[in-house]
């Protein structure tokens, strides 16, 4: 049985045992809505560590759209049993207020990286991500974290905070989980419509074409999607669109 922990401090004491004798430990951040992108992260922690901890946590402080965090899918228990299947040891489930104990007075703010893309369009979203992702990391201590790709700006963000910061936790970077047509898996699907479903695929075929980012944007237009950005950066080409009220991210190497 997965052990849930909803107290910080009973968390913090946990993860601490696991490690006294040196035994390593792999921690999983999640916002839950679990899928086969987030499993395959559940189970690169689990195969490469002694101990598996993942965490639940629906982070206001990152959403400038109070609609968007409103509307993102909460399945608990659906969620619970995946993390038992994949053999996961606890799984902490803060409340909002016990992670905010002073507000979001304290926060981190990288000033130039967080400022591009995913930033640009989205006000404060990774002084938001910085600042979870440190709390959560102080909490569990682990020896390896682990995120997925296809948040890549996340991605370099967390893994740069943790080498300014001294932290003893290895940041690893996992493969993008696609569906069979290319669509990068995400909670967010669930919000697209039959006929936006049939369109989603072509985001992940336009953004691997090998053309030119403004080219890439008028053939994701003509496709309809409404585009944020596609852009080449980090050794990849990055992109956000909209579909009605869904908004996908995605990103290929060049
Ligand atoms: P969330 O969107 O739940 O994603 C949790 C982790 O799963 C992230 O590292 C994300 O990159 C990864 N992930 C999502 N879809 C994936 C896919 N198709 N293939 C591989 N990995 C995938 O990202 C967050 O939550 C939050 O910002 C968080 C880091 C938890 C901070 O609140």
């Amino acid at each position: 049985m997965i052990r849930v922990i909803r107290s910080i401090d009973e968390m913090k004491q946990w993860c601490r045992e696991q490690t006294g004798d040196g035994c390593s430990l792999g921690f999983v951040p999640t916002m839950g809505a679990l899928h086969a992108g987030h499993r395959s992260l559940l189970e690169r922690a689990r195969s490469e560590n002694d101990r598996a901890a993942a965490s639940i946590f629906v982070n206001p402080t990152q959403y400038d759209d109070p609609e968007d965090l409103e509307n993102y899918p909460r399945t608990f228990d659906a969620d619970v049993e995946m993390l038992e299947s994949a053999g996961i040891d606890a799984l902490f489930f803060p409340s909002d207020d016990s992670i905010y104990p002073t507000d979001y007075r304290y926060r981190v703010t990288e000033n130039q990286e967080s400022e591009l893309l995913e930033g640009a369009h989205r006000n404060g979203h990774f002084d938001g991500v910085l600042t979870i992702v440190l709390k959560l990391l102080l909490i569990t201590r682990p020896t390896r974290a682990y995120f997925g790709e296809k948040d890549w700006q996340q991605y370099i963000l967390v893994r740069d905070m943790v080498k300014a910061f001294f932290l003893d936790t290895e940041i690893i970077g996992c493969p993008t989980v696609r569906e069979a047509d290319g669509l990068a898996l995400s909670s967010r699907n669930v919000h697209l419509d039959p006929e936006q479903r049939k369109i989603a695929p072509r985001f992940h075929s336009i953004l691997s074409s090998g053309a030119e980012p403004g080219e890439q944007r008028r053939q994701l237009e003509a496709a309809g999607f409404e585009v944020d950005y596609v852009e080449k950066r980090w050794g990849r080409v990055l992109g956000a669109v909209r579909l009605g009220e869904t908004r996908l991210i995605d990103n290929v190497p060049l």
